[in-house]
């Protein structure tokens, strides 16, 4: 009886955990593909994400997915998911707002005074890193209800991250009404739609003018190389780097 417990409790670790070995692998994996570090104490927080994928693949091992990572040259198209499930996208509208406050009383007045010969300059912001787009989205805000003040300029934006999955989530630009709760009231009015059809709504969608000027495209910050305007005038880059080692 003692004998059968002890082989149910080792099959069912074996089940439950990477290797040592695999876990190394895949931490220096994800390193060197997109820079993020993820710390050896954060093996349990990789195998509770690697789970979800685990689940998609209706595999029953940790053993089985690494054997597909590593052994099947399975590789390349894989990396596209474990990039989903293994980096961090939290993200908020206006998360710290004092950076959209600068932009709005100092940075967008400094740009257009070097540019006040050209007619309606064209602003162009780059979130770096967007995740699944409110700081793209809370800068088209902020920039549209200057310019519809002042109406002195244009603006677009670019938003890219390395994830697919939050790229998604950016381009279509619906987000829950939990989500949209930093926005002041007003801006809410003005740059969200709100669902007819639910009452009190749950989801709400960014308004199409907003959704024109903002784009979403894949890059990966460890490229050597990034396809993005050179004359990008406002770059956000935040919350990332902390990710990655000094080095990169
Ligand atoms: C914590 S979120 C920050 C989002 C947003 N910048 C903010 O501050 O709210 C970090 C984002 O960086 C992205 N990321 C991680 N490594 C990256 C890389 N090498 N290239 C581009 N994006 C990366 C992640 O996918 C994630 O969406």
């Amino acid at each position: 009886m003692q004998f059968a417990q002890t082989q149910m409790f080792s099959t069912q670790s074996t089940i439950d955990q990477l290797s040592a070995r695999d876990f190394a692998r895949i931490v220096d994996l994800i390193s060197s593909e997109i820079g993020v570090r993820l710390h050896s104490t954060k093996q349990s927080m990789v195998e509770a994400r690697l789970r979800r994928r685990l689940r998609d693949l209706q595999m029953t091992s940790f053993a089985e997915y690494s054997d597909l990572l590593f052994r099947r040259a399975g590789l390349e198209a894989e990396l596209p998911h474990l990039v989903n499930v293994l980096t961090t996208n939290k993200t908020d509208f206006f998360r710290e707002p004092q950076h959209f406050e600068l932009l709005r009383s100092t940075i967008v007045r400094d740009i257009l005074a070097t540019r006040r010969l050209e007619r309606l300059p064209t602003l162009k912001v780059w979130s770096a890193a967007c995740s699944t787009g409110a700081e793209a989205y809370t800068t088209a805000m902020v920039l549209s209800d200057m310019a519809e003040k002042s109406g002195a300029f244009r603006y677009s934006i670019l938003g890219t991250d390395v994830s697919t999955e939050v790229l998604h989530k950016a381009r279509i630009g619906i987000y829950s009404t939990e989500q949209i709760a930093p926005i002041p009231q007003d801006m809410q009015r003005k740059y969200l739609l709100w669902s007819r059809r639910e009452n009190p709504p749950k989801e709400v969608r960014i308004a199409p003018e907003l959704r024109r000027r903002t784009n979403f495209n894949y890059l990966n910050l460890m490229d050597p190389h990034y396809p993005v305007d050179r004359d990008v005038d406002i770059i956000f880059l935040r919350n990332v780097l902390i990710y990655f080692s000094k080095e990169d």
